[in-house]
């Protein structure tokens, strides 16, 4: 039995402490490791948690300030990790072969059909982000090539936020008020563990699923249906679908409030934009603010999914618990941020994300190919926009690592109505174009385009590309 909705309180990530800092940087140590939670009440939950915990802990930190986070696998499996939206170089990207194995780690998990040629490393490694960006939503998960999927399911996976002087400048919600909200769906077996379709033979999920793994538990933060008891105040989420699969479209069961989209994946929009719902797909982000001061103190308010029924049309419930002061305000202006305009004679390429065979197995390709490491299906000059068009034959969130893009057009016409802003991933629907203009910058070296359905990432929809 499914246990009973907003019961539980909304869980907040603790945010991560640095083990020491100076001038340039901040340097933090994680623990990849397992750990019973009780995720269903009453039941224990095996994950492998970023510090034991699911989400992990969430990095707060400043652009143009370093993080180097050392990464210590107590696990039993090899591990990559990487900060999606992170503008970061190629050894710390996280590239899916070069493993961080567990100490004692066999060899023959290096990678597909026993590919290698990443940088192996045993026991702990570093990784180094510059933050050289501006304020955004980033993440960091694993990304270890074939097996990022069950990887993610069972809890590897947190939030990594990047803040600067624009954004504080700002009067938006902030302290109390400015609250992370981490979808994700798992399925359960009855004594609480996590039920995963993994192949037997091989990476991947059982052919039925290979459309990707769906739960009917929803949650937020780690907790199922939880619930949050707010101020009659405004309030800035930042939504992130952690999720494999599912999409989500987000609606609030009564108005009279909406939400205010103030940012996208790549940090703020040039000025706010009113949506009744919100679809967000895999990786994707949105920052939104509820104004709860348009109701009556216990008025309960649900957080809807619109594209599923039943318990899985029901993600979380906000109570609107007390009045209180609120000085914040949704400027009209946000960002500088502007939007470049389409360059003449710009480079095209072509991205085509299909169903196909992969090693042998039926899988999904990048441009009739599936990934493969050794192989760099393009070559990107720094500094030069860039048209890239994503061809879909189903839905596909793609998704480009090292630089966001803006999306020119969707489906013959402008940008769709959740297109606005830097976006690094975008939710190609099926039999659709999406056109974006993109710019690499600063780093050169080896960096992935994939699909951010996690169960057809691992089925090879994953291409390299190398920026020189
Ligand atoms: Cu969110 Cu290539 O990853
Ligand atoms: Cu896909």
């Amino acid at each position: 039995p499914l246990p009973d909705a907003f019961k539980v309180p909304l869980p907040i990530p603790p945010v991560k402490r640095p083990v020491r800092s100076d001038a340039k940087a901040d340097y933090y140590r994680v623990v990849q490791r397992k750990a019973s939670l009780e995720i269903l009440p009453g039941l224990k939950t095996e994950v492998l948690g970023y510090d034991g915990l699911l989400p992990g802990p969430t990095f707060d930190v400043r652009s143009g300030r370093t993080t180097v986070v050392e990464h210590v696998n107590q696990l039993d499996v090899p591990t990559v990790v990487h900060l999606h939206g992170g503008h970061t170089p190629a050894s710390s990207d996280g590239w899916p072969l070069d493993l961080l194995m567990p100490p004692g780690g066999h060899q023959e998990h290096t990678g597909h059909h026993g590919m290698t040629g990443g940088d192996v490393k045993t026991g702990s490694r570093s990784y180094t982000f510059p933050n050289t960006q501006r304020a955004a939503t980033l993440w960091y998960h694993d990304h270890r090539m074939d097996y990022t999927a069950p990887q993610v399911y069972r809890g590897l996976f947190g939030l990594h936020l990047v803040r600067d002087h624009e954004e504080d400048a700002l009067p938006l919600p902030a302290g109390e008020r400015e609250i992370p909200l981490v979808l994700a769906d798992r399925a359960f077996a009855a004594d609480g563990s996590f039920r995963y379709p993994a192949r037997k033979d091989g990476p991947g999920v059982e052919s039925k699923y290979m459309e990707g793994v769906i739960g009917d538990v929803l949650l937020v933060n780690g907790a199922p249906w939880p619930v949050l008891e707010v101020d009659a105040a405004r309030y800035r989420f930042r939504v992130l679908n952690a999720a494999n699969a599912r999409r989500y479209e987000l609606a609030l069961d009564r108005g009279p409030a909406k939400f205010v989209q103030i940012g996208s994946d790549g940090g703020l929009l040039a000025a706010p934009v009113e949506h009744e719902t919100v679809v967000i797909a895999p990786a994707e982000r949105f920052d939104l603010v509820v104004d709860f001061s348009q109701y009556e103190v216990g008025t309960e308010i649900t957080l809807l999914n619109k594209l599923d029924s039943g318990r899985a049309g029901e993600v979380m419930r906000f109570v609107v618990a007390r009045k209180a002061a609120d000085d914040s305000a949704i400027p009209a202006k946000l960002s500088t941020y502007a939007e470049r305009t389409e360059p003449a004679g710009a480079v095209r390429r072509q991205w085509r994300f299909r169903r196909g065979s992969a090693g042998g197995h039926e899988g999904w390709t990048i441009n009739g190919k599936p990934f493969d490491p050794q192989e760099m299906q393009a070559t990107v000059p720094l500094d030069q926009d860039e048209i890239w068009s994503f061809v879909t034959d189903v839905h596909h969130p793609v998704h480009v690592h090292l630089a966001p893009f803006q999306v020119l057009r969707r489906g013959g016409g402008g940008p769709g109505r959740y297109d606005q802003g830097w976006k690094d991933t975008v939710d190609v629907r099926p039999a659709e174009v999406v056109e974006v203009l993109i710019r690499f910058t600063a780093h050169r070296g080896k960096y992935l385009i994939h699909c951010h359905n996690l169960e057809h990432e691992d089925m090879a929809m994953m291409a390299g590309f190398e920026t020189v």
